[in-house]
């Protein structure tokens, strides 16, 4: 496996020739980094699962170019998820739809509903658009992260991951450090009005004023299968807690205006929620690379991401 920095032009094209090719290309996007393969090349969809350690029946993300690939992946799409589409891709959203015969049971887990994202980062676009130059339709890509751990947000900590498991012909773009640092929002645009299955960057806020529904609910589904929702999910190896006080040799994740008790080991003070966002991830690995005894974080209060930093903090702290 090759880990291509700054990759130009042409690197991008090799990178979509080995898609094509049946090969995996980890890659950034602005949410966490991905783990590639030709969306309906089945041998290479499973080469993700098995890279990843993750269970068969948990649906894939299908990356695309723009809005205009939807309508190739999915059917009977519904007024308000284009609106949704228009207002916020590319960028870090999902939608679950009712799936094209494109889209197989090897990228749905099996269900009838399909999730596809457009993602902003530039090499991801860029790779997405050689590959469909290529004849392409489609990039899977879960992140980058084996099953159940923390998603990379930066191409060494996808080579932890999942490096001894790509084989030469893999690679890994790096586009330095994820903008966002958490997963897209998943939204299930399948029933009348729009549910959130997983909270990111695009807000509940946000959602709602795309004024495209009367009546809108935000809850957790347990109906539909995703593996974001297990409880015990984006953890590290080192215990994870919160609303307790810090103690001696213990990490410490919280707000930089929230002082570090001495004896405690600092492992992120973000100055406001993005930041906190994208910090998030990186401090949880550097826990464990300092061996830390527990890490201790301070939620951050409020609305908008903060909502999705306390469900990945929750998940992260469940045993
Ligand atoms: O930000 C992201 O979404 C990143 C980047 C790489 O795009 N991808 C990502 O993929 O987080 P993954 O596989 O780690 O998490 C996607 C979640 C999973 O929990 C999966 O079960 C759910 O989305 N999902 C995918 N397709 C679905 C479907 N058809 N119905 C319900 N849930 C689905
Ligand atoms: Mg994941």
């Amino acid at each position: 496996m090759e880990i291509i920095s700054n990759p130009l032009p042409d690197e991008i094209k090799k990178a979509a020739q080995a898609l094509k090719d049946g090969h995996l290309v980890a890659f950034p996007t602005e949410t966490v980094y991905g783990l590639g393969a030709d969306a309906t090349n089945e041998k290479a969809v499973s080469r993700v699962y098995s890279v990843k350690a993750r269970p068969t029946d948990h649906p894939l993300i299908v990356h695309i170019t723009s809005i205009n690939q939807l309508d190739k992946w999915a059917i009977d799409i519904p007024e308000y998820a284009r609106k949704l589409a228009k207002e916020f891709w590319p960028g870090p959203m999902t939608l679950i739809l009712k799936r094209s015969e494109i889209a197989q049971d090897f990228i749905t887990g099996g269900q009838e509903n399909v999730g596809v994202r457009v993602p902003s980062h530039p090499v991801a676009l860029a790779l997405l658009s050689e590959f469909e130059k290529l004849g392409g339709l489609g990039v899977a890509a879960p992140s980058a992260n084996r099953f159940g751990a923390v998603s990379p947000t930066n191409p060494k900590a996808v080579n932890e991951e999942i490096g001894m498991y790509l084989t030469q012909k893999d690679l890994i773009l790096d586009g330095r450090k994820s903008l966002i640092g958490i997963e897209s929002t998943i939204i299930n645009c399948v029933n009348k009005a729009p549910i959130i299955l997983r909270p990111g960057a695009i807000t509940t806020e946000m959602v709602v004023g795309v004024k495209v529904f009367n009546s809108y609910s935000s809850v957790v589904s347990t109906r539909v299968r995703t593996s974001g929702s297990y409880e015990s999910h984006y953890a590290p190896n080192t215990e994870v807690l919160f609303g307790v006080e810090p103690e001696t040799g213990d990490g410490f994740i919280a707000l930089a205006s929230m002082p570090t008790p001495t004896g405690v080991i600092r492992l992120a003070s973000p100055e406001d929620n993005e930041q906190y966002a994208r910090d998030l991830y990186e401090a949880l690995r550097d826990g464990d690379r300092k061996k830390v005894k527990r890490i201790i974080i301070a939620q951050p209060p409020g609305s908008g991401i903060a909502v999705a930093i306390r469900d990945r903090i929750s998940r992260a702290a469940h045993r």
